[in-house]
Order: C-alpha cells, then sequence, then structure tokens
C-alpha cells in the first residue's frame, strides 16, 4: 500500500516536472545572448545551433554561464561590468571549464597532458569540441584524435584499461533501467552508479595507465557490491512472482471447490 501511494507521488510529481519544462525552455529561450547571436552571420552565429545539441543545453548551461554577461539586457549584455569574461585564450581553457568540472580540472592539471598545457599539450576543447559538447563516452580516444601528437599505442592501452569497467557501468545502469521500468524504486542504487560512472570516467584524465589499472580494482568491488545488490532483487522479484502465482493457484482451486460443494448441496436439497 505504502509503494503504490510512493509511486502515485512520483507519477506526479513526473507529471508536475513534465508541465514544468516547457516555462524552463523558454526562459532559456529568451536570453538576450541567443536572440542577437541566432541572427548573426558567420562565426558570431555558429555556436547557437551547436549548442542546441550539447549536454549543456539539456542542463540549463547557457552562454551566460560560461562566457559571463546579462542575458536579459541587450545593451550591456556584453559589458563587463555585468560580469562578462568573452572568449578565454587556449591556455586560460581549463580553468574557464574547470570553475564548474572541478575534479576533472584537478585530475588533468596533474596530468601529463595538463603538464603540456602551453607546450603542446591539449586542453579540454581539444578533445570534447566547444560548443556541441555531448555525454563522455570511449568514442573520445579513437586513433584520428589521439594520433594528432603522438602514437596511438598509448592511448589505445588507456582505453583498454578503462573499457571493461565501462561496459560494466553501462551494463548496471541498463540493469537498473529495467528494474526502475517494473515500478521497484531503484533510486539509491541509481545515485551510487552515476556518482561511480562520474568518478570513473574523470580518471581518464589522468592519462596514467598504471593508475587506472590500479582504481579498475577498487571501482570493480564497488560495482560488483551494486551487481549483488540487483541480482538480489531479481531473485526476490522471481520468489515474489513464484509465490504469487501459487497463491492464485490456490484461490481458484478453493473458488472450484465451493463451487462444487455448493452445487452438490443443493443438488442433495434439490433430490429431497
Ligand atoms: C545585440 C546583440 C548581442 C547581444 C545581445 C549579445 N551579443 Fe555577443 N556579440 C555580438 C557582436 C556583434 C559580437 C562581435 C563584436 C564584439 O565583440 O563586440 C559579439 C561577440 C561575442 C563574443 C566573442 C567576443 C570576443 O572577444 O571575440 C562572445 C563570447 C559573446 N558575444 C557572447 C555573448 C553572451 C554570453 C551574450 C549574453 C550575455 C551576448 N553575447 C549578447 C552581439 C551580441
Ligand atoms: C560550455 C561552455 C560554453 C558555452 C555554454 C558557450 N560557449 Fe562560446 N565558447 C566557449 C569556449 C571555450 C570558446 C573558445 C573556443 C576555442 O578556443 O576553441 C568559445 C568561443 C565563442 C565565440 C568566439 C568564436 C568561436 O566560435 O570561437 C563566440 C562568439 C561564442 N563562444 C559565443 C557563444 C554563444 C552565443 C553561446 C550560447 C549559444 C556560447 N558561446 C555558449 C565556451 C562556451
Ligand atoms: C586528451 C583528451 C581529453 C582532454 C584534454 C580532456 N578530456 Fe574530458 N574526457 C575525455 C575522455 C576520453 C572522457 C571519457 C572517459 C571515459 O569514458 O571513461 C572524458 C570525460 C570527461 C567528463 C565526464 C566525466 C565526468 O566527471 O562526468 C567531463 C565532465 C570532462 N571530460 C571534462 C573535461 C574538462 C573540463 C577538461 C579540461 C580541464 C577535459 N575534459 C579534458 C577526453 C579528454
Ligand atoms: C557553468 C558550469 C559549467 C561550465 C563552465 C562548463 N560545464 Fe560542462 N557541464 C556542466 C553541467 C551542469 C553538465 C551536466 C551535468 C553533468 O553531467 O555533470 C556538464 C556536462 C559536461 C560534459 C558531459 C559529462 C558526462 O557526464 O559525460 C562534458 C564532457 C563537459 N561538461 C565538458 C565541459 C567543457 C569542455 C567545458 C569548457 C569548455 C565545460 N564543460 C564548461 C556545467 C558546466
Ligand atoms: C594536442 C596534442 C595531443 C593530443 C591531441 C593528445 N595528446 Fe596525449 N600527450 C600529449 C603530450 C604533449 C604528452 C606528454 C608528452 C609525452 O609523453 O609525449 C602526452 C602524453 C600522453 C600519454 C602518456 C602519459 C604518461 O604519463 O606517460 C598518454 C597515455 C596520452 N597522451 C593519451 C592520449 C589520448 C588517449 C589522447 C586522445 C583522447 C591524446 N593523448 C591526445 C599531447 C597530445
Amino acid at each position: 500500500m505504502k509503494s503504490r501511494t510512493a509511486t502515485l507521488i512520483h507519477l506526479l510529481l513526473f507529471w508536475l516536472i513534465l508541465a514544468g519544462l516547457p516555462s524552463f525552455a523558454a526562459a532559456a529561450e529568451e536570453t538576450v545572448c541567443l536572440q542577437c547571436h541566432g541572427g548573426q552571420p558567420g562565426p558570431l552565429g555558429a555556436p547557437v545551433p551547436l549548442w542546441r545539441e550539447s549536454v549543456h543545453q539539456a542542463n540549463g548551461v547557457s552562454c551566460q554561464h560560461c562566457h559571463g554577461g546579462d542575458p536579459t539586457d541587450f545593451a550591456m549584455a556584453m559589458s563587463p561590468e555585468r560580469g562578462f569574461i568573452g572568449v578565454p585564450a587556449a591556455d586560460d581553457i581549463p580553468a574557464f571549464c574547470g570553475r564548474c568540472h572541478v575534479g576533472v580540472l584537478d585530475d588533468y592539471l596533474a596530468s601529463a597532458h595538463g603538464q603540456a598545457l602551453g607546450a603542446g599539450g591539449p586542453q579540454c576543447v581539444t578533445c570534447h569540441g566547444n560548443h556541441r559538447i555531448t555525454r563522455a563516452t570511449l568514442d573520445l580516444i579513437n586513433p584520428q584524435d589521439c594520433s594528432r601528437c603522438h602514437e596511438y599505442g598509448r592511448a589505445d592501452e588507456l582505453r583498454q584499461a578503462v573499457s571493461g569497467t565501462d561496459a560494466l557501468i553501462i551494463g548496471l545502469e541498463r540493469d537498473l533501467a529495467e528494474l526502475h521500468r517494473l515500478g521497484l524504486d531503484t533510486e539509491r542504487l541509481s545515485g551510487t552508479v552515476f556518482s561511480l560512472r562520474n568518478e570513473f570516467h574523470r580518471l581518464f584524465h589522468s592519462v596514467d595507465v598504471e593508475k587506472v589499472r590500479f582504481k579498475t580494482g577498487v571501482f570493480a568491488q564497488d560495482l560488483g557490491k551494486i551487481e549483488e545488490e540487483i541480482a538480489a532483487i531479481r531473485s526476490d522479484l522471481g520468489q515474489r512472482k513464484l509465490w504469487g502465482g501459487v497463491i492464485m493457484a490456490l484461490l481458484v482451486l478453493a473458488g472450484l471447490c465451493s463451487l462444487l460443494i455448493h452445487k452438490s448441496y443443493k443438488e442433495e436439497a434439490g433430490g429431497d
């Protein structure tokens, strides 16, 4: 009963959020940055359609969150007094993105790539792009992008080291989504997987194969525990289904019996 109420509340919240979405989208549409830049030709207008396909757009991170400025005032939008910081120089990009991605910045700065910043090393935009940034996947590690500055061998070694755990995480996400569809409360487990996923994807930025291999062991333990919990939920579900079936069968049987008894009693009574 309790869980049904919880489900109803979830549904209600879901609809409330859905109903709220268009107004958020409208609010994002209305910034003067989007209105003015959207109509500009060439490189001034180009960021707008690219950004629309980005993970940042999907999470409400808009022009002013990266570049600063006042998104409500046409005349003063790009005034430094309103916090406009403009376009960062290449070497300043890690700090620019790292205002929000603090953990990634730390791992990056400590890495061979971060150490080579300003001396031929890649920075965030080299690998992720600038305006059409999408969810990070292992596809970012590929021969075209990773052999521009050095041979692909070391990059590939890193990819191999990361890929096992990556597949494990994707599998768990799929399992949890399935349990969620069956109406189970998977919030806590999904939250744990989500933060492990982020922590693990961050690890790449150390570009340190030894470190990745060592940490992979630690992650495997944590993820293994979640795997066990999911297996337990599954077998519990199976048991419940089994007992549900047994009880249904017993009920049907009881119904039949009472019908027969009733009938034969009536026949006996009628026979008198
Ligand atoms: C009324 C039109 C208009 C509005 C509103 C506007 N921009 Fe611009 N923006 C421009 C023009 C024109 C340029 C190029 C000339 C210049 O730099 O002033 C530009 C340049 C830029 C640049 C590149 C600057 C550089 O140093 O190369 C960025 C980044 C930028 N705008 C971001 C924003 C953001 C963020 C907002 C909202 C807070 C915004 N703009 C609002 C018209 C606009
Ligand atoms: C996730 C952060 C981020 C967001 C969001 C973002 N930008 Fe940028 N933008 C950058 C970075 C970083 C650069 C520098 C790119 C480079 O050096 O490759 C840049 C460069 C620019 C430039 C200079 C021209 C160019 O393409 O290099 C303009 C103009 C600009 N952005 C406008 C915008 C507008 C308009 C929006 C909103 C639709 C926006 N940006 C959203 C990070 C962002
Ligand atoms: C050499 C290429 C490269 C550079 C440089 C780089 N990244 Fe990444 N980034 C990746 C790859 C590859 C992944 C995905 C790793 C995986 O799937 O395990 C990733 C994952 C991420 C993620 C997702 C992980 C999480 O915590 O959610 C974020 C955010 C991110 N990068 C931001 C940045 C920022 C900010 C910078 C600059 C400080 C940066 N990256 C520099 C290649 C790069
Ligand atoms: C104003 C804060 C902010 C800034 C600045 C910012 N981001 Fe993000 N970024 C976010 C948020 C919020 C998300 C979506 C939530 C999440 O997945 O972490 C995100 C998501 C991402 C992801 C996908 C993460 C994943 O889980 O796969 C990448 C990659 C990324 N950002 C890279 C960058 C890069 C590169 C820059 C600089 C050009 C940058 N971000 C600047 C806030 C920011
Ligand atoms: C813009 C140039 C550039 C690009 C692009 C680049 N790297 Fe690097 N990479 C460097 C530099 C510079 C170093 C440090 C000097 C060295 O070891 O060669 C380095 C070092 C490395 C190392 C060795 C780290 C260590 O501690 O020994 C690995 C692994 C690596 N990169 C992986 C990658 C991967 C994976 C990609 C693609 C996602 C990539 N690199 C893309 C420039 C680049």
